[in-house]
């Protein structure tokens, strides 16, 4: 049988939550995986990230309860959000936790006179999450190398789920579990997923503005799509059996070259309360 294509690992990295209990993994696969994510680059060659492995399941199952705490977390205070629930979690080989040190943001560029703090803040900032979020992506690519596959998790993101995995792992709290990868054999086949047409995202020398998304079409994939393109096991939008009831009024938007066919821009808009009515308003809050 001959090798994969670099293209088809890339294609076959898909977020699974759920895997097949009773399975056992030598270290040497994890070992293989880790190193992937030890040769991720990074800003200034800072390797600003840990990768805890953890393989032990008494261990893992600590790991599991802050992760369905964290999910319970979303229900009641991120509502609308389509998560999952994560019990699968127990059924994982190993997980493996990407740690980001913020020491080595001292590394980055650093401003040398005062009107320049927040310049160099914000771009500090860019470089260590890129770094962090290449390296769990290279963990997520030599995951699916290895024929097994991974999620990507975000709950470290949250200052007190944080805490808590510190508390479980024993890593300084002010580091930070910016990934967490949960690895396993997939229960359910999953080798597609939504992704925009190419010729939507790919803008040959310079942006062209007949491929701009419109306020309200990211409106209509928050408060509508969201759901749908984030779990379906399909890649194109045309594939979906109710596409028409789905899509309505927007299939052309998300389907075809040009979402935008007038080529006009918008400003800035302020999307940190729900824009129109949907799945998602559910996240207004009553006060
Ligand atoms: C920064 C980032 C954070 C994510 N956080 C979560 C998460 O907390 N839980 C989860 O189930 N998936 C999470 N995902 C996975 C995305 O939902 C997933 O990549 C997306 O829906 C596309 O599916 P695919 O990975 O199968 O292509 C995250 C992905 C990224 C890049």
């Amino acid at each position: 049988m001959s090798e994969p294509l670099f293209q088809d690992i890339i294609r076959k990295r898909r977020s699974v939550r759920k895997f097949e209990p009773g399975h056992q993994i030598g270290r040497d696969v994890l070992e293989r995986i880790v190193d992937c994510g030890r040769w991720a680059p990074s800003g200034a060659n800072v390797q600003c990230f840990d990768f805890i492995v953890v393989d032990q399941p008494a261990l893992r199952d600590r790991v599991t309860e802050v992760f369905l705490r964290q999910a319970q977390r979303l229900v009641d205070h991120a509502k609308g959000f389509p998560a999952v629930k994560k019990t699968y979690l127990a059924n994982t080989v190993a997980i493996v936790i990407v740690l980001g040190d913020p020491r080595w943001k001292v590394c980055f560029p650093q401003p040398t006179s005062k009107g320049w703090e927040a310049e160099y803040r914000d771009n500090n900032e860019v470089i260590f999450l890129n770094s962090i979020g290449a390296a769990i992506q290279n963990i997520q690519l030599g995951v699916a190398a290895e024929g097994l596959t991974s999620a990507w998790l975000s709950g470290g993101g949250e200052a007190i789920i944080n805490k808590e995995l510190s508390n479980v792992l024993g890593y300084p709290e002010w580091m930070r579990a910016y990934g967490t990868i949960p690895i396993g054999y997939p229960a359910a086949t999953q080798n597609r997923r939504y992704r925009r047409p190419l010729s939507q995202s790919l803008h040959w020398n310079g942006y062209q503005p007949m491929q701009y998304r419109t306020h309200a079409q990211v409106d209509f994939y928050e408060s509508t799509l969201r759901p749908f393109a984030m779990y379906r096991d399909e890649e194109s939008l045309d594939a979906w059996d109710d596409r028409a009831e789905k899509l309505g009024d927007w299939d052309a938007a998300f389907t075809s070259d040009v979402p935008n066919p007038g080529g006009k821009l918008e400003p800035e808009a302020d999307f940190s309360a729900p824009r129109t009515t949907g799945q998602a308003t559910k996240r207004r809050t009553k006060d």
